[in-house]
């Protein structure tokens, strides 16, 4: 059984009013209960988690170890480009990761263009507005 832990950073909670040209106008509450309905066909589990704050995130990637987690879709916001901490967190744990952003960061500003987390990802979706989260979670659970 897979059982997936689907990660958002700072701000992501804001999703839905936040720039919504660049991010689309769709909640992350709405995004999740698609991601839970795909979750369901593919006879998987779906766990949320959102915050805006490094530390939850990093005991909450430490708490996968344990809670039988198979995998991890994690938009990291902002701390992508800035976070030793959660590129640690997420070497800690011997589980696959998929990296996503809603938007096309390398067709962004040149701090957006690198990513602390990309080389250990099992996989990175960028650019396909919040549809990469669906295609994140087919992969981490195999079927892609
Ligand atoms: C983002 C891209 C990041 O650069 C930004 O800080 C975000 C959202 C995205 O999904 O496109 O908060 O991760």
């Amino acid at each position: 059984m897979h059982r997936i832990l689907l990660l958002n950073g700072p701000n992501l909670n804001m999703l839905g009013r936040r720039e919504p040209e660049r991010y689309g106008s769709e909640t992350l509450d709405a995004v999740v209960a698609r991601c839970s309905e795909l979750a369901d066909a593919l006879g998987a589990e779906l766990d949320a988690f959102q915050s805006n704050h490094e530390g939850a995130l990093v005991d909450r990637i430490h708490a996968a170890a344990d809670d039988g987690t198979t995998a991890i879709v994690i938009n990291a916001g902002a701390y992508t480009h800035t976070s030793i901490a959660l590129r640690d967190a997420l070497a800690a744990v011997p589980l696959p990761y998929y990296e996503v952003h809603i938007s096309n960061v390398h067709a962004r500003e040149s701090f957006r263009h690198a990513s602390l987390i990309a080389a250990g990802a099992a996989g990175v979706l960028v650019g396909l507005g919040t549809d990469g989260y669906l295609l994140a979670l087919r992969a981490a659970c195999g079927q892609t």
